[in-house]
């Protein structure tokens, strides 16, 4: 059908233009050349390029015959025309619209005062993906046959072009969501496994703060017994945190919608302590006003926390070891027993196993309590944690008086890393909280506690002796001077480990100068000779 009656003039066009469109890569503008290619083929006053996309008719480019764009393209154009190309996929040729008995109902080709109009399909076998339109407002009868033919030949061509741009299109915005896509799984998974690499414990200890050595393995041994129903005992110094990490098992552990009854052994009379174990009847003894329940009744379904349980009498233990055999309790001044389902955490400061060797401690009830011992080492031999402890009470402390968080110097963490902490953790927050309410805005060794701080001024003996205030050296200015001088050179190299080059460095002189002063105070090695 192609080129029938087609000039070669037109082909040649048409090959060129074909040309033209071939080497677009952009759909955008290669809309813009086609607008451009039907104008010059048919010599249109102005031309119109109609996509349907997602079922919608859309104008892409209008243009004038001078090239520039069509405001509102969509009111400018016979409706009818257009759908009617669209929906039975033929051309459409008229020579005077406003004339044509298809048009008398079409109110914008009267309202345009439209005459000659010229429409095609753009479509790719039996798809359509819209149409070209071109009209001459002012002249009659302006597109015959001929026009028609090219203009189909030509949008038949561009239909094409089109096609394979939009796919191209469609395939990059897939790529494109596909990519953001993997982009967020992958920032998710990077996440992920970051957190998984800072907790490697499958429960959640965020209230334990200190991932050094020694926790870790704390935290490893409670993440085996939390699902287990075993008794624990954990054991360490006052401060230690034994009863943060009994919570710790209970509330991540089976029985965590129970309640956690913390019983502090020492802390209750003798003569109570079985009413407050196993509960009372009404009326049982003087002030027994109505029945009580006891603690172990109390902590049904959960966890009974015996904080120091060395304390406990041996006329208790004995108790003690019989609700643990038989699983009940008998309630003071109660005839039936009531059983007793409540898992057993223990803690102590003292050396259980020395208790019971001493034969202060049941060894029957040892061994029923101390399934799983649990080490809280002290806070001196886990001295890497000191910095995160100190950051996380900070942080608390400044949340708890509403005040900015502060700097700590350098210096007053290095103190608070040498100190001994005779009570542990309690004691360090207790120190942190103090320093944050005395301080200024940076918290400086001047702000922690004395004794924390003596540390420092016995390191410094040689400015500790020239503080104003302090005794008045015996000997004049000159005798008071060497021996400070005696005493630094000394004490450099003894930090050293007696290489003068460090120490020299330390005292900021040069080792020549080291090497004369020693010679001078009579502290040079009997060979002369530096390390
Ligand atoms: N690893 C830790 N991270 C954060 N806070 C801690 C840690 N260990 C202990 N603490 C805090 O220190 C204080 C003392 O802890 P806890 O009461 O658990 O110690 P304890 O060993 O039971 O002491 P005591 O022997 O005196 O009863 C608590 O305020 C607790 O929250
Ligand atoms: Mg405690």
């Amino acid at each position: 059908m192609m080129g029938r009656s087609m000039d070669p003039d037109t082909l040649l066009r048409l090959l060129e233009i074909n040309k033209r469109l071939a080497g677009e890569t952009d759909l955008p503008r290669l809309l813009e050349v086609i607008m451009d290619s039907v104008i010059e083929l048919t010599g249109a006053q102005r031309g119109f390029l109609i996509l349907v996309e997602d079922g919608k008719v859309r104008f892409q480019t209008a243009r004038n015959f001078g090239r520039t764009q069509v405001e509102q393209p969509e009111l400018q154009v016979s409706q009818t025309v257009v759908r009617t190309v669209i929906q039975s996929g033929r051309p459409l040729l008229t020579d005077n619209a406003a004339q044509d008995p298809r048009f008398e109902e079409a109110a914008s080709v009267t309202a345009l005062r439209l005459t000659s109009i010229l429409s095609v399909p753009l479509r790719v076998q039996e798809r359509l993906l819209g149409a070209l339109y071109v009209d001459n407002a002012a002249r009659r009868a302006v597109f015959g046959e001929k026009e028609k033919e090219t203009l189909q030949v030509f949008a038949d061509q561009a239909a094409i072009t089109i096609r394979a741009l939009w796919r191209q299109r469609q395939v990059e915005e897939m790529n494109r969501a596909l990519e953001a896509n993997l982009e967020r799984k992958s920032q998710e998974l990077e996440r992920v496994s970051r957190a998984l690499d800072q907790t490697p414990y499958r429960h959640d200890y965020s209230e334990i703060v200190g991932r050094g050595r020694h926790m870790k393995e704390v935290l490893l041994l409670l993440d085996k017994v939390i699902d287990t129903d075993v008794p624990v005992l954990v054991q360490g110094e006052s401060g230690t945190g034994k009863e943060l990490i009994a919570r710790a098992i209970h509330y991540n552990g089976p029985r965590r919608s129970g309640a956690f009854v913390p019983v502090n052994c020492g802390a209750i009379p003798a003569s109570l302590l079985e009413s407050e174990f196993f509960g009372h009847m009404k009326g049982s003894f003087t002030g027994a006003v109505e029945n009580k329940k006891g603690l172990f009744q109390q902590a049904e379904g959960g966890t009974i926390f015996l904080d120091e349980i060395g304390e406990m009498d041996l006329e208790m233990q004995k108790k003690l070891l019989r609700v643990l055999q038989e699983k009940e309790v008998r309630p003071v001044g109660g005839k039936a027993a009531v059983r007793v389902n409540a898992r057993l955490i223990c803690a102590t400061n003292k050396n259980l196993r020395r208790e019971m060797e001493a034969k202060r401690f049941r060894d029957d009830l040892y061994y029923r309590v101390s399934v799983i011992p649990v080490e809280v080492p002290p806070l001196r031999d886990r001295t890497e944690d000191i910095p995160d402890l100190i950051a996380h009470f900070a942080r608390r402390a400044a949340k708890e008086m509403s005040m900015p968080e502060k700097r700590i110097a350098p210096e007053a963490v290095e103190l608070l890393r040498r100190w001994s902490w005779p009570g542990n953790i309690r004691e360090l927050e207790n120190e942190i909280r103090k320093a944050m309410a005395l301080s200024d805005a940076e918290i400086t060794a001047d702000d922690l506690s004395l004794e924390i701080q003596g540390d420092r001024a016995a390191r410094e003996p040689v400015i500790g002796a020239a503080v104003p205030g302090s005794p008045a050296p015996d000997g004049t200015l000159k005798e008071t001077v060497e021996r400070a001088e005696r005493a630094a050179i000394e004490r450099a190299l003894e930090e050293s480990g007696g290489n003068q080059t460090k120490a020299a460095r330390r005292l900021g002189i040069s080792r020549v100068w080291l090497r004369k002063k020693m010679e001078r105070h009579g502290l040079l090695p009997a060979s002369g000779e530096a390390p």
